[in-house]
């Protein structure tokens, strides 16, 4: 193994996709190599990977969507922990993205892993949980106590990004860009008595189904449940995932009642902003699977 000063950390390039997706597999985070093949190609510039010679000692990939950044994987090979490893390359990417003009970084740390974060300025925003269901996803017929929703056309860019940008708070620009390079494979909503209520399917791959982010006005539980049914009647006979703002309690006591069980609590949704940043509000009842989608 060669020693730290020998390891060079470079943009990260599609040749390196394959051992960068072997080293994300072996942390069992359930991420496919498709996944890992759309972020790059969302933003093939910001991603790095430290090189052990010709082989891949570390990660961190990474979407800049304009003003707001999402760091997605962070990860350095067994044997090269605790070797300043993650951090040349924490260092190397936050000061790309500093020059770039990018105001926010966001992720979602594990809770063992959060206080390596700390020196890089990311502050705690909020916890999130994981959860998860497997198919089958039974099909509730309408009751008539529950709101019709419509299908959006996935390409209709727009109108989801201003929805989006005035329930998170993520710029209106950063959303669009990201929703035309990435558009979800169905998107629910509905519109009406000033309330707009959305869920998309923005994650999909070969075994599962990433639901989110989702946002409702005020929903009761009831209401809640119903979209999500609505949504599950719908998707793919694959695990459906989900993750949740911990004090999101009608966002959980749905997700129950819909049959997901909590498969991670305690992960950390931390960001380095020169903005105020804050948990999100009530109204958001997931967030996306890559931060703003
Ligand atoms: C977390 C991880 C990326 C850190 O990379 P690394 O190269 O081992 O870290 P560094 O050597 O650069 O660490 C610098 C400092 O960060 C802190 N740190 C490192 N790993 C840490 C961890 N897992 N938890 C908390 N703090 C950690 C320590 O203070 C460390 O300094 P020290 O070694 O002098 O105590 C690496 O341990 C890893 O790949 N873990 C498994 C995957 C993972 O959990 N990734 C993070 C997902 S959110």
């Amino acid at each position: 193994m060669a020693s730290r000063s020998d390891l060079r950390v470079i943009r990260m390039r599609d040749s390196h996709l394959p051992e960068v997706f072997s080293l994300i597999d072996k942390e069992n985070w359930g991420w496919e190599f498709a996944e890992i093949q759309q972020i790059y190609r969302l933003d093939p510039g910001s991603s790095v990977v430290a090189l052990d010679g010709r082989d891949v000692a570390g990660l961190v990939t990474c979407i800049d969507f304009g003003s707001t950044a999402f760091i997605v994987h962070v990860i350095v090979r067994n044997g090269w922990r605790r070797r300043g490893v993650g951090v040349r390359m924490m260092e190397n990417v936050l000061a790309d993205l500093d020059s770039r003009g990018a105001s926010t970084v966001e992720l979602h740390a594990n809770p063992e892993a959060v206080d390596f974060y700390g020196p890089f300025s990311f502050k705690r925003l909020e916890d999130i949980s994981y959860y998860s269901k497997v198919p089958p996803h039974t099909h509730h017929r309408a009751r008539p106590d529950r709101p019709a929703y419509s299908w959006l056309s996935p390409g209709d860019t727009s109108l989801m990004s201003e929805v989006m940008s005035s329930s998170t708070g993520y710029v209106r620009d950063d959303l669009e860009r990201a929703l035309s390079c990435m558009p979800p494979g169905q998107v629910l909503a509905k519109a009406g008595d000033c309330r707009t209520s959305a869920l998309l399917l923005s994650r999909t791959g070969l075994e599962l189904n990433g639901a989110g982010p989702w946002f409702m006005d005020g929903p009761t539980k009831a209401e809640a449940e119903g979209m999500m049914q609505t949504m599950l009647s719908a998707v793919p006979a694959k695990r459906t995932d989900v993750l949740a703002p911990e004090s999101n309690e009608v966002a959980k006591a749905a997700l129950e009642s819909c049959g997901f069980s909590m498969a991670k609590a305690g992960i950390v949704r931390l960001a380095r902003s020169s903005r105020p940043t804050g948990r999100f509000p009530s109204s958001v009842l997931s967030i996306g699977h890559l931060g703003l989608i």
